[in-house]
Formats: C-alpha cells, structure tokens, sequence
C-alpha cells in the first residue's frame, strides 16, 4: 500500500489545486455514467473507473480505482484478490458501494480516508479525516529509532524496553509501531487534537496495545506543558513528526491534504519550526542525560535547527545524525542531550 502514500507526501501541486482554484466546480454538475450492475467484473470496473478518474485528473487514476474495488471485494489490494473473483459479475450492491466510494474520489478524497484504513509498517489502522494520513517517509523514521534502540549499549534493567514520548501522535502511527516492535517498550502520546487522541485510542485497542500506552491531550507549544509530562520523566527518547510545512506553502498543498487533513498537523510556522522549537526547549527537561530526540522535517531543517541549537547552549542539545530518506533529501534528526561535564 505504498505508491499512494508516497505521491501525497509529495505535498506541493499545481496552483490548479489550490482552495478556490477551478477543481471543485467540474463535480457539482457531474453525475458519474452508472455501469449495469451485473454485467461488470471487477477487472472491468477497475479499468472503468480508471478512465472516468484520467479524465477527471484525479492522481493514480488505477491505483485508486484498484483500491477501491479491492475494498469493496473484502481485500486489501487488487493483486491479492482471489484469480476467481477478476472476471466474476459482482452483485448490484457491490457496483453501488464502488460507485458510492469511487465518487469520494472524484471528489479528491484521499484513498486512505474512503477505505477507512491504511497500513503503517504492516499494522492496520483505522483512518478518518482530518487526522494526518501516516506517510512511507516517516515508516524511515520508526525504522531508523528502532536501529539505534537496538545498539544502545545494555543499561541495568532497560535494554530493550525504553520509555518513549511521541509529540504529535495523530492516528497513533508512530507509537503504536513502537510498541509493536518493542515488546517490553512504553509510550507517552501526546497530541492537541481531540480527533488524534480519540483516533489513536481506538487504534491502540484495535491492536491490542493499549496497555503500555498513555494517551495525553496536550499542546506542547504552551507555556509550561512540560509539566504535564514531568510525571513520567526521565525518558529514554522523543520522537515526533511534528507539523512543518513551512507556512507560505500550505497554499500549494495538493488537494487532497488541503481539503481533508488538519492544516494543523501540517502548518510548522512561518519556517516550519513552531512545534519543533517547542519540542527541543521541553525535551531537555524530560529526557535521561545522553537522551535523545527523533524528527521528521523538511530538507531546509537541518541547517535551521543547528543554528538554533546553537543559539540556545542553555538547552545542552546537540545534533548528533542527519539522515537522508529514500529519495535522498535530509529529512531525520537524531539531537542528543549531552551528559553533564564532570
Ligand atoms: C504531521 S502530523 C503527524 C501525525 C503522526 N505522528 C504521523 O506521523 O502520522 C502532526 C501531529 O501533531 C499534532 N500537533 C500539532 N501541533 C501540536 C502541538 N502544538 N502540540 C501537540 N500536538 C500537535 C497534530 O494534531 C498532528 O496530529
């Protein structure tokens, strides 16, 4: 289930998508033609639709219209669809619900927020809007943190089984990877939206791992929200994917995230570095000496925040890793808190 996910994070489109722009009129007049039920297999209906979303310029016209029909046929992807069900007549109700689902589209809902779901390194959670769609970029991310848990050095009775603050838990994505694949792990998940936490709740009982999280409404750029979280300190490591779009372009977001995601999950500031300046001040405060400090950001990042840290020594962070992601554009930090001088 990766393409889609890695064409939105491709945030920026034409000036054609903005709020306002001339996409949203071509639907209001536009009845989708109705194909006979009955006489449709899901292979026609694939290619039926995929026509329909070409015409219509909507992005990964297949892939979409696969997702779709797959769902409505009980599976995950149009591959893993049972042989006998490609060229099979589907049922009047099953031509409906596609059409129902395929028209969201059309309406440049993002695939994930139709389904209802979408994995995140092979978890399976439930999606609604306007919680932030999980991107492939940040599964880079979960992968890097759980390498450097692995080779930390053994510390009497916590190998293994760090405790973990996520800032900006949304649908609980990052967390609840954690969790899954640190068995002995515990994480504090904060965000400021109620639809993140309630989202992140549910999941955490969908998979079971509800135990070792704690789930906390809270706004971290507020004066003194670390205290909220001091109960819990010291903590092995922060991670987050915070909000860091830098503000003048949200407006060229693609449709899909502008009209259906949280522009606050999104709007980092005027440079994107509200939430992440708000995260490096309350980490120190929290984390273990030598604790450290995972985020996403965007490839103007790593420079912005070295120059901060640097104008801030009273916070004893430094920038240990800068890591590329897969297309080779720096967009993980790995800060560190130093030990204190003997
Ligand atoms: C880019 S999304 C990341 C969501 C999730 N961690 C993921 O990677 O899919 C950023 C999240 O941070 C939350 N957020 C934004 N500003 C915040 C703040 N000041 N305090 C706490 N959470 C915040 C948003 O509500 C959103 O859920």
């Amino acid at each position: 289930m990766k393409l889609w996910g890695r064409m939105l994070w491709t945030l920026l489109s034409s000036p054609r998508g903005r709020r306002g722009g001339t996409w949203s009129w071509a639907f209001s007049s536009w009845q989708p033609p109705s194909p006979l039920a009955g006489e449709l297999s899901a292979t026609a209906l694939v290619s039926h639709w995929t026509k329909i979303f070409e015409k219509r310029g909507i992005p990964e016209a297949q892939e979409s219209s696969e997702y779709i029909v797959a769902h409505v046929l009980g599976a995950k992807t149009f591959q893993s669809l049972k042989p006998v069900f490609w060229n099979k007549p589907l049922t009047p109700q099953q031509v409906h619900c596609i059409q129902e689902l395929c028209s969201r589209r059309l309406q440049r809902m993002p695939v994930q927020y139709i389904l209802g779901e979408w994995d995140f390194r092979g978890l399976n959670l439930k999606m609604t809007p306007p919680v932030f769609i999980p991107r492939p970029e940040t599964e880079e991310l979960v992968e890097w943190v759980l390498e450097e848990v692995a080779q930390r050095p053994p510390v009497a009775g916590t190998q293994g089984r760090p405790l973990i603050l996520e800032v900006g838990c949304g649908s609980g994505a990052i967390s609840l990877s954690l969790l899954n694949q640190l068995p002995e792990s515990q994480v504090i998940a904060v965000d400021k939206e109620e639809a993140a936490i309630h989202l992140t709740r549910d999941n955490a009982q969908r998979l079971q791992l509800q135990d070792r999280i704690r789930i906390i409404s809270l706004d971290v750029t507020s004066e003194g929200s670390w205290t909220h979280l001091l109960p819990w300190a010291p903590l092995d490591l922060v991670i987050s994917n915070p909000p860091y779009v830098f503000h003048q372009d949200m407006e060229q977001l693609a449709p899909e995230i502008f009209s259906y995601e949280d522009p606050g999950a999104l709007d980092g500031g005027e440079e994107g570095m509200d939430v992440i300046t708000s995260i490096l001040t309350l980490a120190p405060r929290l984390l273990k000496d030598s604790g450290s400090i995972f985020l996403e950001v965007d490839p103007r990042h790593p420079a912005l925040v070295s120059n901060w840290l640097q104008s801030r020594p009273d916070l004893s962070l430094h920038l240990v890793t800068v890591r590329r992601d897969l297309c080779g554009r720096p967009r993980f930090l790995h800060v560190q808190k130093s030990r204190p001088q003997v």
